[in-house]
């Protein structure tokens, strides 16, 4: 596997590539991430993975500074997974000068994630557009466990006609059904044998809906007082259309519950997608 640091090595070595599948990451990767790696491998020639923790999708009182950088270990990872190349920018290679032009997301920004986290898909947008014009691959893969992200990054690239792809990869769990995350290795022991409440309270949404409950905002507040009545700090449980995470419409049957809630230290998010007749 290649390394390259600055984007004009980047931009040299990809040359005559064929079609370029692209999965960005901040690092410190997990099953998930190697499963979206996987994932690239089965979808184009040449596959390239990104490593940059980005100060701008970070608020100022979160964990940038905090946040696991695990880069050799991530490398052997990458090279195991049969990655081709990987760009990892130093925040001077990706950010020279202070990056006034930015991409700022329609209304969603404002709501579930980025209610609590503002200015966090703005922070976002901006990077992944910056790495698709440095990479300018045919296809990128994102995790459906940023359920938001994935949706704000693929109506963008929709939007400003990107010659791009977006794939979405799905959750990769625990056993028990916790989704994986960086994040997840800030739970104690206690902790972590109740988190994957998280994802049965979704599920058991999701049950309901299948079943034809349509009594969303009963479900919803149902959820987040059980996570509640134990011991977690709910942002957020919520169902939404799949497509733009509005609130769902009659005759849409594609739908997605998701939630967000701190649990100790971590905040973690998880969701679940419900496809009903209508
Ligand atoms: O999902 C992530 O790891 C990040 O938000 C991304 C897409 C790499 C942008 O920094």
């Amino acid at each position: 596997m290649q390394i390259h640091s600055a984007i004009s090595d980047l931009r040299a070595a990809l040359s005559g590539k064929g079609r370029v599948v692209f999965v960005p990451t901040m690092g410190n990767l997990h099953a998930g991430h190697i499963a979206l790696m996987t994932q690239a491998r089965a979808l184009g020639d040449t596959v390239v993975a990104s490593i940059f923790v980005n100060r701008l999708q970070f608020g100022p009182n979160e964990d940038f500074d905090k946040y696991p950088r695990t880069f050799a270990d991530d490398c052997e990872k990458l090279a195991v997974a049969g990655v081709d190349l990987l760009f990892a920018p130093t925040e001077s290679d990706l950010y020279p000068e202070p990056q006034q032009y930015q991409v700022d997301p329609p209304e969603i920004k404002n709501q579930l994630e980025g209610e609590f986290r503002p200015g966090h898909f703005r922070g976002v947008a901006t990077v992944v557009l910056k790495l698709f014009n440095i990479v300018q691959p045919q296809v990128a893969v994102f995790g459906k466990k940023d359920y938001q992200q994935l949706m704000v990054l693929r109506n963008m690239t929709r939007q400003l006609a990107l010659p791009i792809e977006i794939v979405g990869g799905e959750t990769v769990r625990a056993a028990d059904g916790l989704a994986l995350s960086s994040r997840n290795a800030y739970l104690t022991p206690a902790e972590r044998r109740e988190a994957p409440r998280l994802n049965r309270v979704l599920q058991a949404i999701a049950d309901a809906v299948r079943a034809g409950n349509t009594n969303l905002s009963q479900l919803e507040q149902a959820a987040a007082a059980e996570l509640d009545a134990h011991g977690w700090k709910t942002d957020y449980v919520a169902v939404r259309q799949q497509g733009d995470l509005q609130a769902p419409q009659a005759g849409n049957g594609e739908l997605v519950a998701l939630a967000a809630s701190r649990l100790g230290t971590p905040r973690l998010i998880d969701n679940v997608e419900i496809r009903v007749n209508v």
